[in-house]
């Protein structure tokens, strides 16, 4: 085990009482590493400008923290695409409704950083509330397009709004060559792309295929909330898509499959938001199935926990 070493006691969640820049160390085998964490404005654009004096490519991989295989995959496919890795971690609360999981989101934060020193990232952005939504914060981005195509929107119409403008604000204070983002949130990936165009950011946004437990789980933060009996259910998401995928593949009719997957994904127990098949590129409905991209998209809660997931036909 790689020991871990914080130079001070604690390196708190809160950013009350812990150094605006922190330098932490950690010995592993011979090799000696830093990861830096920042947690200041200053601080940042310090470490950003020195960075671009000495041409070196930043790439920034957007997280909310209780860092999974997942989110190492981006790391990794990071670092074969810029020189120097940040990782943001911050639980942005504008994307969480009052009846979500803001309060007991997973905050994982001594791991998270052990693990990404053992990945050899390179600094962690890890600004408070306060320094994202200072006192009196009045700017909001509103992403229309593929953020309002009746899917996650319908469920959760404060969702995009609150993502939209936390990365913007993360890909701004970054200026990174490239962000990362999963496709496990694929109409995320899809308004991120669209809003880095828009706004005519220099980011290049990259999407990353679904990471997935060997029963085809795509991982998430949220499976920990699973009991056992949901955790032995849950793959039943995955398999229902690859079943229509291979279905609709193979020529059967749209809408009928659609209508066996989300029967069978309600008779796995799950109670269903939505299973569609949507272009791959808008997420519009399918005008021409036999010759547009597909994706299928899928959202269910078990229990109390909600899961997505998504698969190319
Ligand atoms: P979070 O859920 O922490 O996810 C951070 C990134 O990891 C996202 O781009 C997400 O798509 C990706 N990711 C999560 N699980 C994955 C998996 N199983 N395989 C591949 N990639 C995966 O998404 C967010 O945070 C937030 O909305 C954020 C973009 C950080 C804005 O607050």
């Amino acid at each position: 085990m790689p020991k871990l070493i914080i130079n001070r006691a604690g390196a708190a969640e809160n950013a009350t009482g812990v150094p605006a820049l922190q330098l932490v160390k950690m010995k592993s085998g011979l090799s000696k590493r830093h990861l830096r964490v920042i947690r200041t404005l200053p601080n940042l654009r310090h470490a950003i400008a020195e960075l671009r004096a000495r041409q070196r490519t930043v790439a920034l991989v957007p997280t909310m923290g209780a860092l999974h295989a997942g989110h190492f995959s981006l790391v990794k496919i990071a670092q074969r695409r810029a020189d120097r890795i940040i990782v943001s971690i911050f639980v942005n609360p504008t994307q969480f409704a009052p009846n979500e999981d803001l309060s007991t989101y997973p905050r994982t934060w001594s791991a998270d950083l052990a693990a990404l020193m053992e990945l050899k990232a390179d600094a962690v952005w890890a600004p408070s509330v306060e320094t994202m939504y200072p006192e009196g914060f009045a700017t909001r981005i509103v992403p229309e397009g593929p953020a309002t195509v009746r899917l996650e929107d319908a469920f959760r119409p404060h969702f995009f709004a609150g993502v939209a403008t936390v990365v913007a604000k993360l890909l701004i204070q970054c200026e990174p060559d490239v962000a990362m983002f999963g496709e496990k949130d694929y109409q995320q990936l899809k308004v991120v792309t669209r809003l880095a165009r828009d706004l005519g950011l220099r980011t290049r946004i990259i999407g990353a295929p679904v990471v997935r437990e060997k029963d085809g789980l795509a991982l998430s933060s949220r499976n920990r909330y699973l009991t056992p009996e949901e955790r032995a259910a849950a793959p039943a998401l995955y398999r229902v898509l690859k079943e229509c995928a291979g279905r609709i593949r193979a020529g059967g009719p749209v809408e009928a499959v659609l209508d066996d997957g989300r029967a069978a994904i309600t008779r796995a127990g799950f109670a269903l938001d939505y299973l569609d098949a949507r272009n791959a590129e808008t997420l519009a409905p399918l005008a021409a199935p036999t010759v547009e991209p597909i994706r299928l998209l899928v959202a269910a809660r078990i229990g109390t926990t909600r899961l997505i997931d998504n698969l190319r036909v």
